[in-house]
């Protein structure tokens, strides 16, 4: 069981005074091309991993960010939440799990199948439609999704998020305050920043 990192009080704050915000649970994540130009979109955070501080987020194992993490695991987040005017930017590696995923563990599969259990239908379909960001043929529709959909979707991905980084900046008083919390060895350190 990995210990609770020190940003985590902070997040989970931020977290529960923003929890009116459907749009505090989405952030933007950051990826890198095989060119080494920057990639980045927004996405879902779906929850923390059971005893880690790895943050879930699920994908289609089609999609690019699915490539660009092959060639490189390095990934950043950045999330704004309005209400407290706070902004996290995490620093980490990307893994995943999928059924591609030759070396999966039992404990890696249950928690791939407890996340794609909580999805609702329609977020289930988008892992059979078309492959994303391929040129859009009209002739060219959605697969039916399974009527027994208790099996995760072959497309679908979790990605976890393992920060080594993290930055926070606190927009509340004035001056602004920051914090840097890095990990080494295991061990998160923090120190304060100038904002
Ligand atoms: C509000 C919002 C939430 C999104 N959530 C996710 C998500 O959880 N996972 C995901 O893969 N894409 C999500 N997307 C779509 C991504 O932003 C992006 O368009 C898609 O993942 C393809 O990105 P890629 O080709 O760089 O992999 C979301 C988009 C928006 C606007």
């Amino acid at each position: 069981m990995t210990p609770l990192a020190s940003w985590r009080p902070a997040l989970a704050r931020a977290l529960h005074l923003n929890r009116a915000l459907a749009n505090a649970r989405y952030f933007q994540l950051a990826t890198v091309r095989a060119d080494g130009r920057p990639a980045n979109r927004t996405v879902v955070f779906r929850g923390f991993r059971l005893d880690t501080n790895q943050l879930m987020i699920i994908s289609d194992r089609r999609a690019q960010k699915i490539a660009q993490l092959q060639q490189s695991p390095w990934a950043e987040i950045c999330w704004y939440f309005p209400k407290t005017r706070e902004q996290f930017r995490l620093s980490g590696r990307l893994s995943r799990i999928d059924q591609g995923n030759a070396e999966l563990q039992h404990s890696d599969y249950c928690d791939f199948c407890q996340v794609w259990e909580k999805l609702s239908a329609s977020a289930r379909e988008q892992f059979y439609w078309p492959p994303p960001g391929q040129p859009h043929h009209e002739s060219e529709s959605p697969l039916a999704p399974p009527t027994d959909q208790e099996q995760p979707a072959e497309n679908f991905t979790l990605l976890l998020f393992d920060p080594i980084e993290v930055d926070h900046l606190d927009l509340r008083s004035h001056p602004h305050v920051r914090h840097r919390y890095g990990c080494e060895a295991g061990q998160w350190s923090v120190e304060k920043l100038n904002p």
